[in-house]
C-alpha cells in the first residue's frame, strides 16, 4: 500500500516536474513577457499575417531562419539560437548571413518590420531571437500546420561568425550518418532529425543546390540512381546545369501548405536532398517517413513537429543577464 502510494506521488511528481521542465526549457518561460510585453505575442502575430498576406513565400524562409540561428555558435560556444543570423558584418568580421549555406536564406527584412513593430509597443524589451522562434511557429501555423506555445525569454548574442556557419549548418549532400552527427551536437535525435526534416513540406530550392544530385552525382555524370527516374526528368527539364536563379518546390504540388506530403514524396525516393532521400537508410528513421506518408491525418507529426521545434528553440539559448536586448536586430547596440 505504502509503496504504492509512494510510486504514485512519484509518478505525479514527474509529471509535473517535466511539465514545468517543458515549459522552462533552458531557463526560458511561457509568460517571459507576461508584465514587460504582454502583447508581444499578438503583435508578432498580426505582423506575420501581414507580411505573408503580401509575400506568402516568406513562411518558408521565415521557418528556416530559426533553424539556422539555433544550429550556429553552438559546438565550440555553447550558444545557439541568439539571433546571431540576423547580424551584419561589420568591418572587423563577416557574419553568419554571409557564409554560404545562408547565402539563400531571406526573409531578413520581415524580421527586422516585426522587432519595429514590438519595439514601438514595448521598446527595448523583446529580443530578435524570440522574435525569430515566434515569427516561425506564425508562419507554420498560417500555413495550416501546427501551433505550439513558444517558451520566452532568449536574449540576443552580439557575435556572428561566417565561419561558424559553415561548420555548423548541415549540407543537403550529408548522409545519415552526418545528419545524426550534427543534430547531436545540438542534443536533438534521430527522431528529431527525421520530424524536423518535415520542414521541407513548405518553400524552395535553387537549382544550383540540385544541380550536381541531377546532374553529375559522385562524378559519375549521371544523377542520383536512389532518385526516383521520372522525378529526376521533370526536374531536370526545370533546372539546366549550371542554372543559379530557378527555384524549384521542395514538396511539389503543396509547397505553401504545412501537410504529410514531404513524407509521401520521401518515400516514393522523390527526396529533393540527399538529406531527405538518405532518411530511408535509417530504420526509425525510415520507417517514420514511410508511416507518416501513409496516414490520413497529420495529427501525429503534428504533435512531434512541435516538440522538436520547442526543443530546436532551445538549444544554447542566453539568458538572465546574458547578451543583451537588440535595437534593431542587424546590428549590436
Ligand atoms: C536536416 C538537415 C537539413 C538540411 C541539409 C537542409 C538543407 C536545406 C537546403 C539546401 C534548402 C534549400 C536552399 C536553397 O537552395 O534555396 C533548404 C530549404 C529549407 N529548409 Fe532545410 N535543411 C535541413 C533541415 C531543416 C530544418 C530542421 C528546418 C526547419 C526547422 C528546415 C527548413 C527549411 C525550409 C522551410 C526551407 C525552404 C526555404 C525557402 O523556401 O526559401 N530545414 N533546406
Amino acid at each position: 500500500m505504502y509503496f504504492s502510494r509512494k510510486i504514485l506521488m512519484v509518478s505525479l511528481l514527474c509529471i509535473y516536474a517535466s511539465c514545468n521542465a517543458d515549459a522552462q526549457r533552458g531557463g526560458l518561460s511561457l509568460d517571459y513577457y507576461i508584465e514587460t510585453c504582454p502583447s508581444v505575442e499578438e503583435i508578432v502575430r498580426s505582423e506575420t499575417e501581414r507580411i505573408m498576406s503580401i509575400a506568402p513565400t516568406l513562411a518558408a524562409p521565415l521557418l528556416r531562419l530559426h533553424f539556422h540561428d539555433c544550429f550556429v555558435r553552438v559546438s565550440s560556444y555553447d550558444i545557439g539560437c541568439d539571433g546571431s543570423v540576423l547580424l551584419n558584418s561589420t568591418k572587423n568580421s563577416k557574419a553568419e548571413k554571409d557564409s554560404p549555406p545562408n547565402f539563400t536564406l531571406r526573409g531578413y527584412g520581415s524580421i527586422e518590420r516585426v522587432k519595429a513593430a514590438v519595439e514601438e509597443k514595448c521598446p527595448g524589451v523583446v529580443s530578435c531571437a524570440d522574435i525569430v522562434a515566434l515569427v516561425a511557429r506564425d508562419a507554420v501555423s498560417i500555413l495550416k500546420g501546427p501551433y505550439w506555445k513558444v517558451p520566452l525569454g532568449r536574449r540576443d548574442g552580439r557575435i556572428s561568425n561566417a565561419s561558424e556557419a559553415l561548420a555548423n549548418i548541415p549540407a543537403p549532400t550529408f548522409n545519415f550518418t552526418q545528419l545524426k552527427a550534427s543534430f547531436a551536437v545540438k542534443g536533438l535525435t534521430s527522431k528529431d532529425l527525421v520530424v524536423l526534416s518535415g520542414s521541407h513540406t513548405i518553400g524552395t530550392s535553387h537549382c544550383s543546390t540540385i544541380a550536381t544530385r541531377l546532374y553529375n552525382f559522385s562524378g559519375t555524370g549521371a544523377p542520383d540512381p536512389s532518385m526516383d527516374p521520372e522525378y529526376v526528368a521533370r526536374l531536370k527539364s526545370r533546372c539546366r546545369p549550371t542554372d543559379n536563379t530557378t527555384l524549384v518546390e521542395m514538396d511539389p504540388g503543396s509547397f505553401r501548405t504545412f501537410d504529410l506530403h514531404y513524407y509521401e514524396n520521401v518515400g516514393k525516393r522523390r527526396g529533393l536532398f540527399t538529406s531527405d532521400s538518405t532518411l530511408l537508410s535509417d530504420g526509425l528513421a525510415g520507417s517514420y517517413v514511410r508511416r507518416q506518408g501513409s496516414l490520413a491525418t497529420a495529427a501525429e507529426f503534428f504533435e512531434d513537429f512541435s516538440d522538436s521545434m520547442v526543443k530546436l528553440g532551445s538549444i544554447g539559448v542566453l539568458t538572465g543577464k546574458e547578451g543583451e536586448i537588440r535595437k534593431r536586430c542587424d546590428a549590436v547596440n
